[in-house]
C-alpha cells in the first residue's frame, strides 16, 4: 500500500519565521526542476492563464485546467508540499461549490487549496477546512478581479489588510500569500498573524516568499517589476531552436548514418 509522503499543511505551518521559498509550477518537468532544487513547497497558480495558457488574465481559467495542471506538478514531484489555486468562478457561489471545486482539486493530486479574499471568504475557507482540506489565503491584490474594481495597484490600506488578514487566520487558513501589500503592512501581518505569510512584491519581512516560475526563469515577456529574472532561459531556448533549424537547413542535423 503506497503512503502520501508529501509536507503537510502542519508542516508548512510550522515554517513560521524561517524565510523559505515558494515557486509557482504548471507542468511536471519544471515542477521536478524545483524540487531538485529544493524547493518542496510549490503554487500550481491560477497564473497558469497568462505565462502558460496565453490569455490576458487568470479569469478564463477553468477547474478542469487547474485540475489537469495540478496532476501533471504531482507526477513530477515525490515529496513537495502543491498548493493549487481554485480559479475565479469556482468557489464565489456558496459553501457548497467551494468544497466541490476543492474535492475535485484534491483528488487531481492537491495538497491543499488556495483562493483569494479576506473577511468576504472567511466562511468559504471555513467551510473548505472542516471538509478536512487545507486552505492557503490570498490577499492584497486579488488578481482574479482586479480588472472588475481595485486593480493592480500596491495596497496600502493597513486597517483592511490586517482585519482581512486576522480573518482569514480564523477562518483556519494555514497560510495567506500577500501580494503587492506595502512592505510595512506586511511586516505587521507577518508579526500579527500565527500562520505564515507567503510574499509576492510584498517586501522582505514575509515568512516566505513566492515567485511565478516563468518570470524567474525568463520565460514570460512582461514579468512585473518586482520579480527578479534569475535566468534567461527564454533566450537559451530561442538560440537552441535556432542552432536545430540551421542545422536541418544545412544538412548538418540528422547526421549521416555511419
Ligand atoms: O496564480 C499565482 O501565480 C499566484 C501567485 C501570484 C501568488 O497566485
Amino acid at each position: 500500500m503506497a503512503f502520501d509522503r508529501r509536507l503537510g499543511a502542519t508542516a508548512v505551518r510550522a515554517r513560521k519565521g524561517s524565510a523559505f521559498p515558494v515557486i509557482t509550477a504548471y507542468d511536471a518537468p519544471f515542477a521536478r526542476c524545483a524540487e531538485d532544487a529544493g524547493i518542496d513547497v510549490l503554487l500550481v497558480g491560477d497564473s497558469l492563464g497568462n505565462v502558460v495558457l496565453g490569455f490576458p488574465s487568470t479569469v478564463s481559467v477553468e477547474l478542469d485546467d487547474m485540475c489537469r495542471h495540478a496532476g501533471a506538478v504531482v507526477r513530477g514531484t515525490r515529496k513537495a508540499h502543491v498548493i493549487v489555486d481554485l480559479p475565479f468562478g469556482s468557489y464565489e457561489a456558496s459553501d457548497e461549490q467551494a468544497v466541490h471545486s476543492a474535492v475535485r482539486l484534491v483528488k487531481a493530486g492537491a495538497t491543499s487549496v488556495k483562493l483569494e479574499g479576506g473577511a468576504r471568504v472567511a466562511d468559504r475557507i471555513a467551510a473548505i477546512v472542516s471538509a478536512g482540506i487545507p486552505v492557503v489565503g490570498h490577499l492584497g491584490v486579488l488578481p482574479q478581479t482586479a480588472g472588475l474594481e481595485a486593480g493592480f495597484r500596491r495596497r496600502r490600506d493597513r486597517e483592511i489588510v490586517l482585519a482581512d488578514a486576522r480573518a482569514v487566520e480564523a477562518g483556519g487558513a494555514f497560510a495567506v500569500v500577500l501580494e503587492l501589500v506595502e512592505a510595512a503592512i506586511s511586516a505587521e501581518v507577518t508579526q500579527t498573524l500565527s500562520i505564515p505569510t507567503i510574499g509576492i512584491g510584498s517586501g522582505p519581512a514575509c515568512d516566505a516568499q513566492v515567485l511565478v516560475m516563468y518570470d524567474a526563469l525568463g520565460l514570460y515577456p512582461e514579468p512585473p517589476p518586482f520579480a527578479k529574472r534569475f535566468v534567461n532561459l527564454g533566450e537559451i531556448a530561442t538560440d537552441a531552436l535556432r542552432t536545430y533549424a540551421r542545422e536541418v537547413r544545412d544538412g548538418t542535423f540528422p547526421p549521416p548514418k555511419a
